[in-house]
């Protein structure tokens, strides 16, 4: 296992993009779980804002099966509401953008994206988010929050599996 972002480049970019939002107003921001948790508790501390909690799931093994189960949400409370939206990784997209569509119509007034990493190679991209903490290559990564088949979320860096 190889370490591609350390825990001491993590903190320092995450305080970083946590500036640079701050000249937005968000009502709310939301935690899609499980794999942003680390990242979204790092990213929100000090954040004068709500939070929230959606829970989805559509990978299996190292591969999306191109099928968003949501198995957790609660989107009428976003109605008239501007929301932040957190996931740990965009890599096609479908996640971020199904989500996105998602709060939109139950009335949000707005909804920006914010990731810590994006593939931008990504096969079959559709959706670039608003914000992102890094840019990495194809690679599966782990640790920080992510997951191969739920391991490895609770290691303190990024790491190649
Ligand atoms: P997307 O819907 O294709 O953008 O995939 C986003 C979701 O897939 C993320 O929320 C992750 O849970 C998972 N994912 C994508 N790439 C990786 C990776 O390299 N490591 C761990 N999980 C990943
Ligand atoms: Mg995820």
């Amino acid at each position: 296992m190889q370490t591609l972002i350390s825990t001491a480049d993590l903190q320092a970019r995450i305080a970083d993009l946590r500036s640079e939002l701050a000249k937005n107003k968000y009502d709310y921001a939301v935690c899609v779980l499980n794999g942003a948790y680390q990242f979204f508790s790092m990213l929100t501390m000090t954040m004068d804002v709500n939070i929230d909690f959606v829970k989805v799931k559509s990978y299996v093994d190292t591969k999306s099966t191109g099928n968003l189960q949501i198995l957790l949400a609660d989107f009428d409370k976003f109605n008239g509401k501007t929301v932040l939206l957190v996931d740990d990784i965009c890599d096609s997209g479908l996640t971020l953008s199904s989500l996105r569509n998602k709060i939109i119509s139950a009335g949000a007034t707005s909804v920006d994206t914010c990731v810590l990493l994006n593939k931008p190679n990504a096969h079959n991209k559709t959706f670039e988010p608003n914000y992102h903490a890094f840019n990495i290559g194809n690679e599966f990564v782990i640790g920080f929050g992510l997951d191969y088949n739920e391991k490895y979320r609770t290691l303190p860096y990024i790491a190649v599996l």
